[in-house]
């Protein structure tokens, strides 16, 4: 997915602005301590401008954010409170590929970050890295598109505006839904016209995103030796077909319990 979200970085915060990064770090945060993890080192995969994490960080966690986009990370490094520099950092790097030689209590993946891997081999990728990333008993919290609920509503073209003292950004997101490979190619135009120069320009990017259903879920995390602790509606509950997002908190395997089959666990 290299390339996605480099241009259209300097504008996500904008778009996201009214998006209650406070509330759902307390989400997941009561999803952490429900299955044991109250406090300690957080890595998170896809970090993007970091809200998450710092919000997080308030609640008393470190938080070691990776993202494979420079801007996304730029981003993330330049907005660190000075009260919180001692327990965010973010770096450029793969959810596929990062072994950072260090274990955490528990690995997160927001705001689609899952359904962004779209094949098997990206998925499973970053399912090895959350699991060998998490010590034993440690949890792994991510949310993804539901693909039940997906099928139920088919996704439509939205329009979303926006605007600062700087700029009006109005982003055009227009799917093509594709259900033989489970994926949705979500193509975005981004018309961002500055109010001191009256200049428009445009930007596109087309970003595909994969949902899922719970069985290959459970066939991946099981692979990367992880088990399905929780599987609910983001936010609210129980996963039915009305509900495209959905959430999973998965419990790194002791290896005693592991079994024969497992790979990808350090
Ligand atoms: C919708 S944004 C979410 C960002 C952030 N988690 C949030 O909640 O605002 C998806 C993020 O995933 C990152 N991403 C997608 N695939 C990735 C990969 N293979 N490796 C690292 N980052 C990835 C993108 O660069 C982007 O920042």
């Amino acid at each position: 997915m290299s390339g996605v979200f480099e241009a259209y970085a300097a504008y996500y915060d904008l778009l996201y602005r009214d998006k209650d990064y406070a509330g759902e770090a307390r989400y997941v945060q009561g999803l952490l301590v429900r299955h044991g993890v109250p406090q300690g080192r957080v890595l998170e995969l896809g970090s993007g401008t970091g809200r998450h994490a710092e919000q997080l960080a308030r609640l008393g966690y470190s938080v070691r954010g990776i993202d494979a986009s420079a801007a996304m990370v730029s981003l993330a490094q330049r907005r660190i409170p000075q009260d919180l520099q001692a327990r965010l950092s973010f770096e450029v790097a793969d959810v596929g590929s990062a072994r950072l030689g260090s274990q955490f209590d528990a690995v997160i993946a927001l705001f689609h970050v899952a359904s962004y891997q779209s094949t098997n081999h990206e998925l499973a990728a970053m399912f090895a890295t959350a699991g060998s990333h998490l010590k034993p008993g440690g949890v792994f919290v991510f949310d993804f598109w539901y693909g039940p609920g997906v099928l139920t509503d088919p996704p439509a073209v939205r329009v979303r505006r926006l605007a600062d003292e700087d700029a009006t950004v109005t982003r055009i997101a227009e799917p093509t839904l594709y259900p033989n490979r489970n994926v949705v190619d979500v193509h975005y135009t981004v018309f961002v016209r500055r109010h001191a120069t009256q200049e428009t320009f445009e930007l596109e990017e087309t970003h595909r995103m994969r949902y899922l259903f719970l069985p290959e879920v459970e066939l991946m995390l099981d692979a990367a030796g992880m088990r399905v602790l929780t599987a609910e509606r983001w936010l609210s509950g129980q996963l039915d077909l009305t509900s495209w997002q959905g959430v999973i908190a998965a419990g790194k395997l002791q290896l005693a319990a592991a079994g024969p089959s497992r790979g990808g666990s350090a």
